[in-house]
């Protein structure tokens, strides 16, 4: 389909994107004269796996228009990839560009863009027309799929490119994507959310929640199964309210029984379940697979029932620890993570001693712990009653000394084990060892060589370091 020669622009996508990548190899090739070398590129991604699977796809339109990844920053055309869901987000972000619009002044041949979820927020826009001229391309969470006709822009028009839409029922299938690892792949099942839990703006800026049909799915994951992947993830922001809204409505429970009979697929992963939407179904489908991982991230936010309420989240504090005890009869040896806020509006010291509580009780193998960050625009942002920062950053620290005493803990008790490990790379600071992953999600580090990266193989977690193993291989 690539070299095929368009007589006018298609409407219909993907081929319309397949047209503006060819135009776009020609601006590109011109600029490699240019330069006397091929032009470079740098995507740099901010916040969760679902970001950074699109970096993937913002990738494989930029190799197949004739870019050159870069090592780093200091490229032809650097995309910044941005995150919005806490304030530390967005400063970095911010922070960043100033040195880019340094380096830019002694390249003025260089490109900017920026997109991803920041982008969606239209403070962010107008801060950037106004005050940071020197990005060529903005555009948002929605039209990503439109990266090659956009670049197209940025040569034919002079000044900065902007396209962001607020919403959209469209999902473009087929786009060229560059995979970071050959053997593990993020896929996404479902864009966008619907929940709106009070404190986030994920939401807002990712629009209403839209999965993709079963088949579609099922094809790509063969593809990438036949391309050498051997672990998936499956992406979304509540994985478990997936396929209500198809046509033909289809189960989280049933698209994964349809994963599982992939050949060659070895594990599954995925990303993120939300405890009101876990069904009975799925978790005897998990008790009863060979291939999805024994690891649940199940986010708790707060355990106190209150402020589960205000979070408009749903379940109450019963109900997830109910909900834990369920999963943990049903799946033994399974690894629960999670993430926690501290600090949301009014949050009182009996509440955030039920959070304790609960991390008590249930003793993660790890958790995320945020301090609260006000989002503009979300229904927590105008509670009143904001809860003073040194009592914040005292309830943050008593919870992170729990959270790691009991991840120590739960990993300890694994040490001298056998586990299945897919070895996923050279170690950075000791080339002699590699490192890979356990079902559970801890990583044990092992002597080996580069030729097992990508392999499922058993190792013995002979040490246990707090958060991760030293290890040998078995025979
Ligand atoms: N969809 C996922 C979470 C996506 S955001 C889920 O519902 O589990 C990842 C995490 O960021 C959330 O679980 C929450 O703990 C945290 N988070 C979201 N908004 C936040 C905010 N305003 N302040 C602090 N943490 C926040
Ligand atoms: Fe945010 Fe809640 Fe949606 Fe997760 S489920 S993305 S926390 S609104
Ligand atoms: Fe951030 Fe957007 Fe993910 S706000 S956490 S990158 S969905």
């Amino acid at each position: 389909m690539e070299n095929k020669i368009y007589e006018q622009v298609p409407q219909e996508e993907p081929q319309r994107q397949f047209y503006y990548m060819e135009k776009a190899k020609g601006y590109v090739n011109a600029l490699a004269e240019k330069l006397g070398r091929r032009p470079t590129f740098c995507v740099t991604t901010f916040g969760c796996q679902m970001n950074a699977r699109d970096s993937e796809k913002l990738t494989g339109i930029l190799e197949t228009i004739g870019y050159e990844a870069a090592e780093n920053e200091e490229a032809d055309f650097v995309i910044y990839n941005t995150c919005t869901v806490r304030e530390n987000a967005n400063n970095k972000v911010w922070g960043r560009l100033g040195y880019l619009s340094t380096y830019k002044k002694h390249h003025p041949h260089m490109k900017i863009a920026l997109c991803g979820c920041m982008m969606q927020e239209p403070e962010v826009i107008e801060k950037l027309r106004k005050s940071y001229r020197f990005v060529d391309l903005i555009f948002g969470t929605h039209n990503i799929y439109k990266f090659a006709e956009l670049i197209v822009a940025t040569f034919e028009q002079k000044g900065m490119v902007i396209d962001i839409w607020k919403d959209t029922d469209k999902i473009v299938e087929d786009l060229p994507v560059d995979r970071k690892y050959s053997f593990k792949s993020g896929v996404n099942i479902m864009f966008g959310c619907n929940n709106f839990c009070s404190y986030c703006i994920v939401p807002y800026v990712r629009g209403r929640e839209r999965s993709r049909k079963p088949q579609d799915i099922i094809r790509e994951i063969e593809h990438l199964v036949a391309d050498g992947v051997v672990e998936i993830m499956l992406l979304g922001q509540n994985v478990n309210s997936y396929g209500k809204n198809l046509d033909t409505p289809v189960t989280f429970a049933e698209l994964l029984q349809e994963v599982e009979k992939i050949e060659g697929l070895e594990r599954i992963r995925f990303m993120t379940s939300h405890p009101k939407d876990l069904s009975d179904e799925l978790i005897e489908v998990m008790g009863k697979s060979k291939k999805i991982c024994k690891h649940l991230h199940l986010p708790l936010q707060s355990g106190s029932s209150r402020i589960l309420k205000e979070m408009n989240r749903h379940y109450n504090k019963e109900q997830y620890l109910t909900l834990v005890d369920k999963i943990r009869k049903a799946v033994p040896d399974i690894a629960l993570t999670t993430d926690i806020i501290v600090g949301f509006p009014g949050e009182t010291e009996e509440d955030f001693l039920e959070t304790m509580d609960v991390v008590k009780r249930v003793r993660y193998d790890s958790a995320f712990t945020f301090i609260y960050s006000k989002r503009t625009g979300t229904p927590a942002a105008s509670i009143k009653e904001q809860v003073p920062e040194d009592v914040v950053k005292d309830r943050f620290d008593r919870l992170l000394k729990e959270v790691q005493a009991d991840a120590a803990e739960r990993a300890q008790a694994l040490t001298g084990r056998t586990e299945s490990v897919l070895v996923e790379e050279v170690n950075e600071q000791d080339n002699h060892l590699v490192t890979g992953r356990l079902s559970n999600n801890f990583i044990v580090h092992f002597p080996g060589t580069k030729d097992l990266v990508g392999k499922i193989i058993n190792v013995k977690l002979k040490e246990c370091k707090g958060f991760y193993f030293y290890g040998e291989i078995v025979e």
